[in-house]
């Protein structure tokens, strides 16, 4: 509050040298490093996908902050996806996970969905745990992980420890070191655009649904693939007329309530400058866009959030905003810490069975 205080203090006084206020990141979360060790390598593995074509870091790519640059993410073999694939980094802390917060409990479930669902992984769990027994390195690192035997809840147990270590370091928001834009765009944020109102605490979300009028991705309908797999997750949600649904309803598919269609969780803002293109699927490609769209009060929806008004920015305060949201991104996680770099998954596809001697 203090250095609050003195960053407008010295912004009225027109000040070069302004005082930075830098958040405190959440402090480390309690993993067993082998357990980790081991969902790094699961993490990377992608005989965890039915045909073994895809590895949960097929889409969550760590030079990416874990997401995968595409509007809306690749899916299973002759699937396509309808949501953009968000960022890892800090997903430990959240309440609850996935675009429309459907599931709530804990990270743990959010990979069971990643691994069966037919159009992520489309993994049978019976036949994983039989991969993973076949593999002796994977026996030799569940022993060591106190997890006896390979099984399919140790390995989500591991992925779920692996995920927990996947936290932002030194963005300059933490270390205090913001330009001067970035300064003047912290207190747009946190003053006149109210972006704080929701994009709230050290990771920038409150874990909440609204609307903002985020418009639809036309691409979930004129694709059939896409629109497949969407038909697929709002008949499973139990979604009136979902044959003739041209629109993602977001987290009224928990509730059903009619004031919450086309409401999403906020997301995090940290590793923005990793993470393009942005919101839950994808439509909007650079920051500049982001701010041009709250600047006009957000989309054109008669749900949306009242917090979302025309902000009337000039150009300048425009490019300041943009200069704090970059400010919120720290190092890359293409590194060591993160990425399982040893080829040592030794398993060949039998490409015609029918020539295998027996
Ligand atoms: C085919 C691409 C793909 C693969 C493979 C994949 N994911 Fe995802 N992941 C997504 C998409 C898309 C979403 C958002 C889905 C939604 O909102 O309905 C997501 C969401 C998540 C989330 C929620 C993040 C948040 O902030 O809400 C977690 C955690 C996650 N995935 C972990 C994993 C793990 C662990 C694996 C491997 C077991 C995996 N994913 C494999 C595409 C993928
Ligand atoms: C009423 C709550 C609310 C307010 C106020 C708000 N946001 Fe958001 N923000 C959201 C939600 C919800 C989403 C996700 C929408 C979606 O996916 O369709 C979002 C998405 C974003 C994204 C995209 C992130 C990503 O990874 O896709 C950025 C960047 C962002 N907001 C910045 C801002 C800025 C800057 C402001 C202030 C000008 C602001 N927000 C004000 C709720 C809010």
């Amino acid at each position: 509050m203090i250095m609050r205080t003195l960053a407008l203090t010295a912004l009225l006084m027109g000040s070069s040298a302004l005082a930075q206020e830098a958040v405190t990141p959440e402090p480390p979360l309690d993993v067993n490093p082998a357990r980790a060790e081991l969902g790094k390598r699961l993490f990377y593995d992608t005989r965890l996908s039915g045909d073994a074509s895809l590895a949960c870091a097929s889409c969550h790519q760590p030079g990416k902050a874990f997401t995968d640059g595409q509007a809306l993410s690749d899916a299973y073999t002759g699937a396509a996806h309808f949501r953009n694939t968000p960022t890892l980094a800090n997903t430990g802390y959240r309440d609850a996970w996935l675009h429309d917060g459907r599931l709530g409990t804990n990270l743990n479930d959010v990979t069971r969905e990643m691994i069966t669902e037919t159009y992520l992984m489309n993994m049978d769990m019976r036949i994983m745990q039989d991969r993973l027994k076949q593999d002796p390195v994977y026996v030799e690192m569940f022993a060591a992980a106190g997890l006896g035997e390979p099984s399919n809840g140790g390995a989500r147990n591991a992925l779920q420890a692996f995920q927990q270590t996947i936290q932002s370091r030194n963005a300059p928001i933490d270390t205090g070191t913001l330009s001067a834009a970035a300064q003047r765009g912290q207190v747009i944020f946190e003053g006149k655009a109210n972006c704080a109102s929701c994009h709230s605490g050290s990771r920038f979300t409150d874990d909440q649904p609204y609307n903002t009028g985020v418009a639809n991705n036309p691409d979930i309908w004129s694709d059939p693939q896409r629109h497949s797999a969407f038909v697929t997750y709002a008949k499973f949600m139990g979604v009136e007329d979902y044959m003739n649904l041209r629109e993602d309803l977001g987290a009224y598919i928990r509730t059903h309530q009619q004031d919450k269609r086309r409401t999403f969780l906020t997301p995090t803002l940290r590793e923005l400058t990793y993470t393009a293109p942005y919101m839950h699927n994808g439509i909007m490609a650079t920051l500049e866009e982001v701010v041009d769209f709250y600047d006009a009060g957000g989309g054109a929806d008669p749900l949306k959030d009242s917090r979302l008004k025309p902000l009337g920015l000039v150009p300048s305060e425009k490019a300041d905003l943009v200069a704090f949201l970059e400010s919120l991104s720290g190092e890359s996680f293409d590194t060591d810490a993160y990425v399982w770099r040893e080829d040592d998954y030794d398993y060949q596809l039998i490409e015609n069975w029918r020539d295998v001697p027996n």
